[in-house]
């Protein structure tokens, strides 16, 4: 286990830095009444939604919901776990940090700096024999594969020569320690007790993660026998579950969106393409620390082969997005080709067609079911409306679900209504009619909550009551006899509230101050309440409209929980005080 920073330690890096200085190098950040604005460096945004308090040095981006102190702002902005952002910023603070104890008390960040150095040079010797007389064969397979040698350069494409150390030996004569090699998995131990390279007669791709640096290679074979790959091991600084191949120059990419392809090939063809936004997975699974990097309100195209296993992988896909801000488009290519082969074939062009015409994730299911089933056949016919109908009762929004129930109805020749019909029995509503169209006319009535990724409409009230509050002891004192506990959901905003009652009863008059102190190490919780976009022109009126919001919103949940519970008696209670409160 590696060692931690001390509290002091970390306030002294804290003070020696300003947020808004070390953003401005990620953002250009505008003034804005007492603060600062810019386009979030955590997801693609026009219009800037990302607020920077700096005399609390908190951020909060109200688009993505990403916020905190400077550290979480670095540990998000270069990838980084905490104590290296800790280091860092120390480092360009010019704040002397003992070295943290790690395993035989090293230290970890420059152990990581220094094996990325070494790979650096690793890949130079790699391009440096893809231009020698050994390479010559790597260099006509990657003509043959139509890379151009701008693209080849870009990549820092190379060729590991079939000799058996020639890069040990290359790397010790610059004093690189063997241990080190071994530990970067550049080299392979064999049973009997030699130390050979592990890439040899190989083209190699490096791969870097999401700051440009070069964290591992992969190496493919051009011919022969053998494995197709062979890759890197994971290391300290080589975490296969949280890389994407190319993340690096797709952030950077213009298009606002991602296409998650699968393999390196495929990115490279794209991005010479002029499909700069490509990733890939590094020769594993897709894992949830993946989708997060790439979600963040973003489009998020899936581009998998058509065969089962690139089924399996995109239903996987779906899975792991669910919770996530992203919204999902399913790309295929046809005649089975992957994305290399199609744009080498076709162009760039051809496959900005396909993107346009991407279908969404239940679009791509639908088409499944269809190939799948007959529908000249009654009882395949009615598998099929049933796979379906299971499919779009889980779709939220009507409007939505209407459209795909008109589409497969035209393409099945099924009436609306009888799919329709059984889209309601798949979503088990079978309350009395009359009961539940009063309750629909009813809700219908209320406005509809905000949904995104800053949460809904009561959340957001409850946030800025809290910022309010926090910020005001003379308006606290005000309209505290209005406030109880029970306004604030449970979890991060009852106890903040709950902090704030304790702090004003201590007879402390600066509470977000005190905030900052109790959540020391979890401003990212905080930020989002105490960064304010805009200075309220009256404090009371408008903590007097976000309490009224709440209100309404707790009353609509609780009754649409008496609806979910079949509550006849506690619907119609809540139906009148409903329309008592005039909505
Ligand atoms: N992969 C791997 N090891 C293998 C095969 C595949 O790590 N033995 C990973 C690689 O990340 C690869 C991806 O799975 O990029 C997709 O595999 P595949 O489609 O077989 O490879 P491509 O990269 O498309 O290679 P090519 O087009 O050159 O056949
Ligand atoms: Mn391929």
């Amino acid at each position: 286990m590696a060692g931690r920073y001390t509290d002091e330690q970390i306030d002294e890096v804290r003070n020696a830095v300003d947020l808004v200085e070390i953003a401005s190098r990620y953002v250009r950040l505008k003034k804005s009444g007492s603060g600062y604005v810019g386009c979030c460096p955590f997801h693609k945004e026009k219009t800037p939604s990302f607020h920077i308090d700096p005399d609390k040095q908190l951020y909060h981006c109200f688009g993505c919901g990403a916020g905190g102190s400077v550290f979480q702002f670095v540990m998000s902005a270069e990838g980084l776990d905490f104590p290296d952002a800790v280091k860092l910023l120390a480092d360009s603070a010019g704040v002397r940090l003992p070295d943290l104890a790690g395993d035989g008390g090293e230290d970890r960040y420059r152990r990581k700096r220094d094996i990325y150095a070494m790979n650096k040079d690793a890949a130079r010797y790699f391009r440096d024999c893809l231009f020698s007389d050994e390479g010559a064969e790597a260099r006509a397979y990657f003509q043959r594969r139509g890379l151009t040698s701008k693209t080849v350069a870009s990549f820092g494409l190379g060729y590991s020569p079939k000799g058996w150390d020639g890069l040990l030996r290359h790397l010790a004569g610059k004093g690189y320690p063997r241990d080190m090699i071994a530990e970067a998995g550049l080299c392979v131990h064999s049973d009997r007790g030699h130390t050979f390279d592990r890439f040899r007669g190989r083209v190699m791709f490096p791969i870097f993660d999401v700051r440009g640096n070069l964290i591992g290679f992969a190496g493919r074979i051009m011919g022969g026998e053998g494995a197709k790959y062979v890759n890197s091991p994971e290391s300290i600084v080589y975490d296969k579950g949280k890389n994407l191949f190319a993340l690096n120059l797709a952030r950077k990419s213009r298009r606002g969106y991602y296409i998650l392809v699968e393999g390196y090939m495929d990115v490279i063809s794209l991005h010479q393409a002029g499909i700069d936004c490509a990733v890939a997975g590094c020769g594993t699974a897709l894992t949830e620390a993946q989708a997060r990097l790439l979600a963040r309100g973003n489009t998020v195209y899936l581009c998998y082969d058509m065969d089962e296993a690139g089924k399996k992988a995109r239903d996987r896909a779906f899975e792991i997005f669910k919770g996530l801000d992203a919204r999902l488009r399913v790309i295929t290519i046809p005649d089975g080709k992957d994305a290399d082969e199609f744009v080498r074939k076709y162009g760039g062009g051809e496959f900005e067609k396909l993107l346009s015409g991407a279908s969404s994730v239940t679009g791509n299911r639908v088409d499944d079911l269809l190939a799948r089933y007959d529908t000249d056949d009654v009882s395949q016919k009615v598998e099929l409306i049933n796979e379906a109908a299971a499919l779009f009762a889980g779709i939220q929004n009507a409007v939505e679900r209407e459209a795909y129930i008109r589409d497969l109805s035209a393409k099945t020749g099924i009436s609306f209504e009888a799919i329709a019909s059984e889209v309601r029995k798949a979503g088990g509503r079978l309350r009395k009619k009359e009961v539940a169209d009063d309750v629909r006319k009813s809700v219908s009535t209320l406005r509809p909550a905000r949904e995104g990724p800053s949460g809904g409409r009561r959340e957001s009230a409850e946030r800025r009551l809290l910022g309010l509050i926090g910020a005001d002891a003379a308006l606290y004192a005000k309209i505290a006899d209005n406030l109880r506990e029970e306004l604030f959901s449970e979890g991060i905003h009852r106890d903040i509230f709950r902090k704030i009652v304790e702090i004003y009863k201590d007879g402390s008059d600066d509470a977000e101050r005190r905030l900052l102190e109790a959540y020391r190490g979890r401003e990212d919780e905080l930020a989002a309440v105490l960064v304010k976009t805009d200075d309220p022109q009256s404090a009371a009126k408008a903590a007097g409209d976000y309490i009224n919001v709440i209100e309404d919103e707790i009353l609509k949940e609780r009754i649409s929980g008496a609806e979910k519970a079949g509550d006849l008696a506690l619907l119609a209670e809540l139906l009148k005080n409903n329309r008592k409160a005039g909505m």
